[in-house]
């Protein structure tokens, strides 16, 4: 759905409630079916149907340690039958079986019902076996908490706000509690990465071209994807390791993939919040009354002057700021959102939980970026942090988050895709991309 979501999508949740509507839910499904390298597929969950590929762990090792990937189908229902498109909503760290049961019904009808619509589970995430699970406090953040996993701190010469002291600490504690649950060899931690999503994919699809269920399907072999945000980076690394068996890709709301890769994160944000809502009547009176509530939760003053509340404002306005960053990747829907949201800051203080399994994201990007940011300091982090903040005050301090969180994550991806992006593939990928998306806008 989107590039990064700290923050829950029960946001969106009064947008698609089929998923509460469904018999059994999909870990009980999903525990049911046999493993199989043969793509066997299961009627589940009302108009669904189920498989679980069975798949090396890791790809370099095909005698090792086995990988359960679950897959959710919404199957074709007109003829001619045209084949199977692949999907993944983005994330990192998402859960793509979560997100076909809530949008794959309104995605299929955008594309026709000649093809199955097929989501896979991505490595360590969701509903994939085995799953990391090593940060299921979801509590928010509660202070700076200095338990650093051995990291040195010295805030004397601090430039960073209390936000981002507190994630730095709390994630590398994290860190060094998922390497124990996770890191190890035949454990999930290690084998995230994007090229183990993009391996699986090849997988899937040689499964179902070998079996029947691809009879009278032109070319079988060939993959169709569609994939949004953080999925367009899958689609750019399948393109240049498989680049014949590229079908009909569409890559929806493109990473710029060197970006991304590099750790960098500095082209995500060439857009403002406010380029969206100025678009409406009165747009001078709404941005001077955010500013105005914003400047409420004044972290510097609150710092200088050594209150007691300094970590509860800087922790309330990122909060406020991420929420607001976040409901720009869906403004029609989020912005109804945000007003009460805004309504209720003006009024007390703020209250936005974290979501779910945060290491999700980590375990893929970090281990994406090849670790490169593993042990960096707070002070080396904290340049890049505000050049994020300049580049654009709201949605900064998101993504200098994850920056800052891989500092804390030493979990190395036993894959990685190393190589250059681009290339001549069997067919030409279509580029969908706006230029007011919060997160992988459309830059020259
Ligand atoms: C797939 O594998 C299962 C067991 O692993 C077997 O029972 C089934 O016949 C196979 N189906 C096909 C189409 O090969
Ligand atoms: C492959 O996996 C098996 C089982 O985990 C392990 O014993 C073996 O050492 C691995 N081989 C390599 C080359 O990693
Ligand atoms: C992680 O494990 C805990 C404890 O078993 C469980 O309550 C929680 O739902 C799990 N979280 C995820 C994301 O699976
Ligand atoms: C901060 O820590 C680093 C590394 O631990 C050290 O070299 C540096 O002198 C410290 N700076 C201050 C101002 O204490
Ligand atoms: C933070 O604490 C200061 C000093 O006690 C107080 O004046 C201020 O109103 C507090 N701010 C918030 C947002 O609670
Ligand atoms: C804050 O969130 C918690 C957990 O979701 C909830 O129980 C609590 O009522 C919320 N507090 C306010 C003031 O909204
Ligand atoms: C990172 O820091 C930890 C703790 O100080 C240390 O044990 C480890 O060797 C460091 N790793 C790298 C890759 O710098």
């Amino acid at each position: 759905m989107t590039l990064l979501l700290f923050f829950s999508k029960l946001l969106f949740a009064d947008e698609s409630t089929n998923a509460d509507d469904l018999a059994t839910n999909p870990t009980d499904t999903f525990s049911q079916i046999t493993p199989s390298i043969n793509l066997t597929w299961c009627p589940c969950l009302g108009k669904f149907e189920c498989a679980v590929l069975d798949v090396p762990l890791d790809y370099s090792n095909t005698t090792g340690a086995r990988s359960f990937v679950t897959l959710l189908k919404i199957p074709a229902t007109t003829t001619p039958y045209k084949g199977m498109v692949l999907t993944n909503p983005g994330g990192p760290g998402e859960s793509a079986i979560d997100d076909l049961l809530n949008n794959g019904a309104y995605e299929a009808s955008i594309f026709g019902s000649n093809c199955d619509f097929v989501a896979w589970e991505p490595r360590g995430i969701g509903y994939s076996i085995p799953a990391t699970n090593c940060s299921s406090s979801l509590t928010p953040i509660p202070g700076i908490q200095e338990r650093s996993a051995g990291r040195s701190s010295n805030h004397s010469a601090d430039l960073t706000g209390p936000f981002l002291r507190s994630i730095f600490f709390n994630d590398g504690y994290e860190g060094a509690t998922c390497q124990t649950l996770t890191g190890g060899t035949n454990d999930a931690g290690p084998h995230m990465s994007t090229i183990y999503l993009v391996q699986d994919m090849l997988t899937i699809v040689d499964a179902y071209a070998s079996n029947p269920q691809s009879q009278g399907v032109k070319n079988a072999l060939l993959v169709n994807f569609w994939g949004f945000s953080y999925g367009t980076f899958v689609a750019q690394t399948f393109a240049p390791m498989y680049p014949d068996r590229v079908g009909r890709f569409v890559i929806d709301r493109v990473v710029d993939p060197d970006d991304y890769r590099s750790g960098n994160l500095l082209k995500n944000l060439e857009f403002t919040l406010f380029i969206a809502i100025s678009r409406v009547r009165n747009a001078y009176d709404i941005f001077e009354r955010f500013e105005n509530r914003a400047e409420r939760l004044d972290v510097m003053k609150a710092e200088e002057r050594g209150w007691e509340n300094a970590t509860a404002i800087s922790l309330a306005l990122e909060g406020l700021k991420q929420f607001a960053h976040i409901v720009a990747y869906e403004p029609i829907s989020g912005f109804p959102a945000l007003a009460p949201v805004l309504l209720f800051m003006e009024s007390a203080s703020m209250n936005i939980s974290k979501d779910r399994a945060i290491e999700w994201t980590r375990a893929v990007a970090c281990s994406d970026m090849g670790n490169v940011l593993y042990n960096f300091t707070l002070q080396e982090l904290a340049n890049v942090a505000r050049r994020m903040e300049e580049q654009n005050y709201v949605g900064g301090g998101f993504w200098a988050s994850l920056r800052v969180a891989c500092a804390g994550w030493g979990i190395e991806g036993k894959g990685r895709y190393t190589g250059a992006f681009g290339g001549v593939t069997q067919n030409p990928m279509l580029f969908v991309s706006n230029t007011i998306d919060p997160g992988t806008p459309y830059y020259k």
